[in-house]
């Protein structure tokens, strides 16, 4: 087989690194990858928004598989575009119709969709510019706190937990009349708040039966004890010592399998991953998002506790026939600790020499924001590089990644030093 994979983060590296062990895998692309990406197939300077240049290169290449890593070319229809064009039906997409991905593409959607089939998620409304004045009614007797989303993809900033209700106001405000996040915040959800510990589930779908790849938990503030700005996320663990058989088995009953009929009853396309972001309030799952791939630094962990073939099941999901696949857990704990850029999540420098590599033993280093320039690494982005290590147990795997943190050198390095916190002590 040979596979297109797009994207250049952590995620995509530990896609590629998973990818490139199956026999299945005659020649992997990365587009446009990354300084680490290049040790596990060839990088390709192409954007993965730009469709008519995949196109070209998916004929000239005989792709056999396109592997979309970021939501961007899945919300903006490239399963549709391959499978409308006769050049290029015949091709594997791993990722829902333009439809499907709606389900991370507006929340309004996804909020209607989970009504409709009863999925546990917290109570909302949806405002926009004709029921503005209603939406501030609603606001000020609303309790506190109060989660506002911008319907559409807002580069993971969308949301906001207002304190107050002057701050939901503010917020209300200019993501409606301000366009603050342009076209996506023309419609603004507003929720409950949950209060409550988050899970990453990652569902793998035919669109009939589904398999669950091994669940993970993120870190998505900046610093330590869980403070400050999200960011993409700085860390994640797996497994996730909370989703014991009788968590899961709600998850899987109340939330994973309405959520694959839902699709199938209403005939939405979909073949691919189903990330289910939850939160567990008093043992009870809710859904928090859906999102159309995988998680990014869940992949990180997921991938290398997942032992089934990667190729191997992606054929599997496009002859319909996931009932056939059984995935194989690492009975081993993965823990990633992602060293960022100083300045991260807002202003960071990029071009910043990286060393160190060469000292790193029994990690995996999956490279998110790298490039190489004149034979030596730099750091391109505000997330540089997971490191991912196995343990008997998490504590023992954070130590590893932790080891191999300090080693690896760069101006303005950062990381958390409490990733897994909860599970440590
Ligand atoms: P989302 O983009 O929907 O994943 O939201 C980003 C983050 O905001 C989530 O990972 C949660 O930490 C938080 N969040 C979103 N919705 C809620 C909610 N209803 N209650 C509490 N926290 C939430
Ligand atoms: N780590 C959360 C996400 O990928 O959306």
């Amino acid at each position: 087989m040979n596979i297109l994979l797009l994207g250049s983060g952590g995620r995509e590296c530990a896609i590629a690194w998973k990818l490139q062990q199956s026999p299945l895998c005659k020649q992997l692309f990365i587009a446009p990858g990354n300084a680490g990406s290049s040790a596990f197939g060839n990088n390709i300077s192409l954007s993965v928004n730009d469709f008519e240049g995949i196109k070209q290169f998916c004929i000239k290449e005989h792709i056999d598989i396109l592997f979309p890593g970021p939501e961007d070319p899945l919300v903006a229809g490239i399963y549709d575009f391959f499978k409308k064009d006769p050049e290029l039906k015949h091709i594997i997409v791993v990722g829902p119709s333009k439809e499907g991905a709606q389900l991370e593409g507006s929340k309004a959607f996804s909020k209607k969709f989970m009504q409709r089939h009863k999925i546990p998620t917290a109570a909302y409304r949806e405002f926009n510019n004709d029921n503005f004045e209603e939406g501030i009614v609603y606001l000020e007797n609303h309790i506190l706190p109060i989660v506002l989303k911008a319907d559409g993809l807002a580069a993971g900033k969308g949301v906001v937990i207002a304190q107050s209700t002057d701050e939901a106001i503010s917020t209300f405000k200019s993501m409606i009349k301000d366009a603050q996040f342009g076209d996506a915040s023309k419609t603004v959800v507003v929720e409950q708040f949950l209060d409550g510990i988050e899970l990453s589930v990652f569902v793998f779908t035919d669109g009939t039966n589904y398999v669950l790849l091994p669940e993970a938990k993120d870190y998505k503030r900046i610093g330590e004890g869980d403070k400050g700005p999200n960011t993409g996320g700085m860390g994640a663990i797996s497994p996730v010592p909370f989703a014991d058989a009788t968590f899961m088995r709600k998850v899987i009953e109340r939330i994973v399998e309405p959520t694959v009929k839902g699709l199938k009853d209403e005939h939405i396309i979909y073949q691919g991953i189903i990330f289910v972001g939850l939160i567990k309030v008093d043992n009870e799952p809710y859904v928090i998002e859906y999102n159309c791939r995988m998680g990014d630094p869940e992949t990180e962990v997921v991938m290398p506790r997942l032992q089934n073939d990667l190729v191997e099941m992606i054929l599997k999901m496009s002859e319909g026939k996931l009932n056939e696949v059984t995935v194989q857990h690492d009975p081993r704990a993965a823990c990633a600790v992602m060293l960022v850029s100083e300045g991260y999540p807002g202003n960071y420098p990029k071009g910043r020499v990286m060393t160190g590599f060469e000292k790193v033993k029994d990690s995996l280093l999956f490279h998110a924001g790298t490039a190489t320039k004149d034979n030596a690494i730099i750091t391109n982005g505000g997330r540089v590089i997971a490191i991912t290590s196995y343990g008997g147990t998490i504590k023992n795997a954070l130590a590893k990644s932790y080891e191999n943190a300090a080693l690896i050198e760069y101006e303005g390095k950062y990381y958390r030093r409490d990733i897994g916190w909860e599970f440590t002590s």
